[in-house]
């Protein structure tokens, strides 16, 4: 009886039951699929997304890529992420080297644009008019540099502190002269 088991056994062929044949199928498939998702995992890069774009240029000012200044930043960082350097030279920052708008030499300046017979904003003191030209930078247009180049957003991407640091540094500014 054993005898015979065994003959029978040596004389088969492999994968000629069914369930040889399913369990190969499903192995190729297995090996299959794995090849595919090899080949094509470096294509697929999923839902990963790009780090958000420095902002290096005045068009690239816009409201998706400035974030939040929340105040705990440094001065630096505020002025850099908010895009204010592309647009502004501000002593002291070293990055901050634009020519689109005014050196920002408040120290000096907020005064003498109160004391411009044009002047039209609402502020009554030099932190007010910092703030006003920050916030509502319509309110007063720097004779010699065009409206509507300096953003008029800043008021949803400054809090109240990240402002409150701005100001307080740019009133520390006195011109130096040209
Ligand atoms: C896309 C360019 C641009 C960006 C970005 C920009 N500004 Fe300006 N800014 C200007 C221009 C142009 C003026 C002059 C016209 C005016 O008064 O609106 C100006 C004027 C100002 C003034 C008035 C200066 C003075 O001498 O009276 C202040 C203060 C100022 N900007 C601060 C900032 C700060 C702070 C930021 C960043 C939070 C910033 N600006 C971002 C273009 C820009």
């Amino acid at each position: 009886m054993r005898q015979r088991v065994k003959a029978v056994a040596a004389d088969k062929k492999p994968f000629q039951s069914d369930t040889e044949r399913f369990i190969l199928l499903g192995l190729l498939c297995v090996a299959a699929l794995w090849t595919i998702n090899r080949v094509f995992a470096p294509i697929d890069t999923g839902d990963a997304r790009p780090d958000p774009p420095a902002v290096e240029t005045a068009s690239d000012v816009i409201p998706a890529n400035v974030p939040l200044a929340t105040g705990r930043e440094s001065i630096d960082k505020i002025f850099v992420q908010s895009g204010c350097t592309v647009c502004h030279t501000i002593p002291g920052i070293r990055v901050a080297k634009g020519r689109e708008g005014p050196p920002l030499e408040l120290g000096t300046n907020a005064r003498k644009r109160l004391a411009d017979p044009a002047y039209r904003g609402h502020a009554a003191t030099e932190w007010e008019y910092v703030q006003e030209s920050i916030l509502h930078p319509g309110a007063y247009v720097v004779a010699g540099y065009p409206d509507h180049v300096m953003p008029r957003w800043y008021g949803r991407k400054l809090s109240a502190a990240a402002l409150e640091k701005m100001i307080r540094y740019l009133l520390r500014i006195e011109a130096v002269g040209e």
